[in-house]
């Protein structure tokens, strides 16, 4: 188990695009590791590679309560629909929430760690932390998207939102 140091905003990787993953070795199965348990440990359910220093196409997200663990390698966003308004934090920014409005309903395809591709459907709050890991991968930062700045005391499940 490995806990890496979140990388936090300011910082300038935060900010640069990503490069694609070429390789698919045992050195990007254990970035896989570490960024989950960095991301449990932070109470978060999303997490982007850049946020552990890593600048390449990496991401996860989990919501928990027994849903399967998205590891998208190399992600593209193939459509999205629909738009709905609700509460982000991410683990870059700590102690800041806002509402930021995102597609409701998002079809990606990305890589697995053994390089196959997939497509997966989402919707709601699982494409909401979807669409900001693959933004960080894009060094595009949710603060930018938010609407209006959310104190701590009005959110109802704090680490549930956190991306
Ligand atoms: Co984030």
């Amino acid at each position: 188990m490995t806990i890496r140091i979140i990388v936090k905003h300011p910082s300038e990787i935060l900010t640069t695009p990503t490069k694609k993953v070429l390789k698919f070795d045992r050195k990007l199965a254990t970035l896989l590791k570490d960024m989950h348990d960095t991301m449990l440990d932070s109470d978060g359910i999303g997490i982007a590679a850049p946020q552990v220093g890593e600048s390449i196409r990496v991401a996860i997200v989990d919501l928990g309560e027994g849903e399967d663990i998205i590891e998208m390698i190399n992600p593209e966003v193939l459509e999205t629909e629909g738009s709905v308004i609700d509460i982000e934090g991410c683990l870059s920014f700590p102690e800041l929430y806002g509402e930021v409005e995102r597609p409701f309903y998002v079809r990606i395809k990305a890589q697995e760690r053994d390089g196959r591709w997939y497509e997966l459907e989402a919707e709601d709050y699982e494409a909401r932390a979807i669409l900001h890991e693959i933004d960080h991968l894009d060094g595009i930062l949710f603060d930018s998207k938010i609407l209006r700045v959310v104190d701590s005391s009005e959110l109802e499940n704090e680490e549930e939102e956190i991306l």
